[in-house]
């Protein structure tokens, strides 16, 4: 008997299921006919589905908001969108019509906020969570920002310097500032723990509060941030750095009644395999009654919850399509099928912190099937996707090199980060540009001669690229 993958797929996974049906024997996406895009386009094609951002939105938004009245917890919920995950003016003006907030890591970052701002897609209203390293530009831009009334922008210092450097702008300018703390975590254990280079160690933090912050008027400390970039996970892990955050938390509340928020960051997961199970609102009630428990025990408000979902905003909205060029049995166990791109510079992630996203045929689904390697058409050893180092095997239906029709194959949920990591159109990771190329040779006599090649890129370069032209 013929064992089809879609017996396969149909034995191992509840299928069809959310974002994935058949119809034709062509695979939808989101409803969407793949089959009827490849013949419109021709791959290989990235797309992003829009609605799934406002669909993510308002789930997490909801299930906050249920723990909330649930646990009779005091504080309100707030979604930030941390940008870097994707930049687009089309992600980014979807995810800020469902009335969200947003988080910044870079000084171009501001620069997109203020087109936003322009293009009348935020007000003055609106809370900006500007994190990660603090640059001489990044501060005079935050700055601006604070003198051109959006009152709610906070500054979560990421190392102590960062303060000293506020602090000389709100001395020079009469100014004062919302700022918040990064707490350090320690990161999830490898071989042995260390803490991250992002933030303020958590034995310190008391300590710098009462020399740098305490009755200093220039500063208004609103926030406490942690993020445990290895995402929220129901395991030891992920609850001991919580609950040490917790205990600083409330120790620094108690000291300072004026912090209002708790920032958890983001840390989402999104569905990288079809047999993806993950409780969202198990997880979001435990996280709400945790922080009102440790509040509750000392005696403290509870504070507003912020989230800087990014992946789990927009990962699910991707997918990257692409044909099978040619298939290669490089031994009895090797086949390899060759696609009409490169997965380095397509879906980077796959290739260099093995991150796994959902893999299946758009068509074909009533062949038979077998476990191959895909390989990309650079030239790099590294450029395939296949097994190793991953838990998943990967499997596809065979084919004929003389079929009508060529395999097609899609990675799905591949929204978040793989542009701004591949460098997309020459967009940059967290929007830091690239650097300015200096050429050095010799002339005649010998001596060195230095001449610029281009300059470090501009704002307007990279924006425009962005949709915010
Ligand atoms: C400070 C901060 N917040 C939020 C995020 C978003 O994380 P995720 O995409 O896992 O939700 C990041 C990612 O690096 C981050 O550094």
């Amino acid at each position: 008997m013929k064992n089809t993958y879609f017996d396969l797929i149909d034995q191992s996974y509840y299928f069809p299921q959310e974002g994935f049906d058949l119809r034709d024997g062509y695979l939808n996406f989101h409803g969407i006919s793949l089959k009827y895009l490849i013949d419109k386009y021709k791959t290989p094609f990235k797309l992003l589905y829009l609605p799934r951002i406002s669909d993510q939105i308002k789930k997490a938004r909801n299930l906050f908001n249920l723990a909330i009245k649930k646990n009779e917890y005091k504080g309100k919920y707030y979604y930030c969108y941390c940008t870097k995950c994707c930049h687009f003016y089309h992600v980014v003006k979807k995810a800020l019509s469902e009335g969200i907030h947003i988080e910044t890591s870079s000084s171009f970052d501001i620069d997109l906020i203020l087109k936003l701002y322009k293009m009348g897609n935020i007000n003055k209203r609106v809370i900006i969570v500007h994190n990660g390293y603090k640059t001489e530009d990044y501060i005079r831009k935050i700055v601006k920002l604070n003198q051109m009334g959006f009152d709610n922008s906070i500054v979560v210092l990421d190392s102590k310097i960062e303060i000293l450097r506020v602090k000389k702008y709100a001395d020079e300018l009469d100014m004062q500032f919302k700022i918040g703390i990064r707490m350090a975590i320690n990161e999830e254990p490898q071989s042995a723990y260390h803490t991250s280079r992002l933030g303020i160690r958590q034995s310190e933090i008391m300590d710098f509060y009462r020399s740098h912050i305490e009755g200093d008027a220039s500063f208004q400390l609103k926030m406490v941030h942690f993020f445990v970039d290895s995402g929220i996970k129901d395991n030891m892990y992920y609850w001991g750095e919580f609950k040490k955050a917790l205990k600083l938390f409330v120790e620094l509340k108690q000291a300072c009644p004026d912090i209002k928020a708790l920032n958890l960051g983001g840390g989402f997961p999104i569905r990288n395999n079809l047999g993806f199970e993950y409780d969202y609102e198990y997880i979001i009630n435990e996280l709400v009654n945790n922080i009102q428990s440790a509040c509750d025990a000392v005696g403290v408000d509870h504070p507003d919850i912020f989230t800087e979902f990014g992946k789990y905003t927009v990962g699910e909205s991707g997918a990257i399509i692409f044909s099978v060029l040619e298939q290669k049995q490089q031994n009895d166990a090797e086949k390899w099928y060759m696609i009409d791109n490169s997965l380095i510079n397509t879906i980077p992630d796959s290739w260099s912190i093995y991150e796994k996203f959902i893999l299946l045929p758009i068509n074909k689904w009533s062949n038979e099937y077998s476990q191959v390697n895909i390989g990309g058409i650079s030239c790099d050893h590294s450029d395939y996707y296949n097994s190793e180092d991953m838990n998943q095997q990967v499997i596809l239906p065979n084919y004929q090199n003389d079929d009508d029709e060529p395999l097609y194959i899609g990675f799905f949920h591949t929204g978040a980060y793989q542009d701004a990591i591949s460098g997309y159109g020459g967009i940059k990771h967290c929007l830091i540009p690239s650097p300015k190329m200096i050429i050095i040779d010799r002339d005649e006599r010998g001596n060195f001669v230095d001449t610029v090649y281009r300059n470090e890129q501009t704002v307007d370069e990279m924006l425009d690229i962005l949709g915010y032209g």
